[in-house]
């Protein structure tokens, strides 16, 4: 038997990663093996991609050339952290996964998914998250929450259009993608969020 994974997808201020590390404490508590992992920057090379693709300092990066550097951070990602966690039967929590790529390089830049699809299973090594809890919040919102935060990238400062084409996308995808997905409302309180989010962790792992 291996481990399983859930990702934590959604726009900018959405509070994944808040969520995650809730989620992390929860089954642990309940005496599962938990790892945290987050994409892009996941290993080494990864931290070294993700300064490439977030710092800004780089621009103009060409929307295939920013797609590649996405996925090969997950090969390395999912060949050195991710399987070698799930041969050792852990929960795999990851911020961000392939459905970042499809939204985000797909869905808001505009790249043929048709021609990606092939590309995102080859550098998943096929690998297909158990449970994805997709956070969902108002554009404004969220980008109201980042303006808090310490480090703002290359991403945060999108336009409008941008951020809305990703929320767009992540809700047309939760509603005709796979039935792993659950949109997750996270205009709540922090713990009312989680407490959607511990019913659908609780469907997967009693
Ligand atoms: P983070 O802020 O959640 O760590 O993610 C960094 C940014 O990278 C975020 O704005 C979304 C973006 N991203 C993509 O565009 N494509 C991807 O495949 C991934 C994993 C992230």
């Amino acid at each position: 038997m291996e481990g399983c994974l859930i990702t934590f997808e959604g726009g900018e201020g959405s509070g994944k990663s808040t969520q995650l590390g809730h989620v992390a404490d929860y089954l642990s508590k309940k005496g599962y093996p938990v790892m945290q992992t987050a994409e892009p920057g996941g290993t080494e090379i990864g931290k070294a991609i993700r300064a490439l693709l977030l710092s800004g300092r780089h621009d103009p990066i060409s929307p295939k050339a920013e797609l590649l550097l996405y996925l090969a951070d997950r090969a390395q990602h999912i060949e050195q952290v991710v399987r070698p966690a799930l041969k050792n039967r852990k929960v795999v929590l990851c911020d961000r996964f392939t459905d970042s790529t499809l939204i985000y390089q797909g869905y808001a830049r505009g790249i043929d998914f048709a021609e990606m699809k092939s590309l995102l299973s080859f550098a998943a090594d096929a690998v297909v998250p158990d449970l994805t809890l997709l956070l969902d919040i108002d554009v404004e919102k969220g980008l109201l929450r980042l303006k808090k935060r310490a480090e703002i990238n290359r991403f945060d400062r999108e336009s409008h259009a941008f951020h809305q084409k990703v929320r767009q996308g992540y809700l047309a995808l939760a509603k005709q993608g796979p039935s792993r997905i659950r949109l997750i409302p996270a205009d709540q309180t922090e713990a009312a969020v989680f407490e959607t989010i511990k019913k659908e962790v609780d469907v997967l792992l009693p």
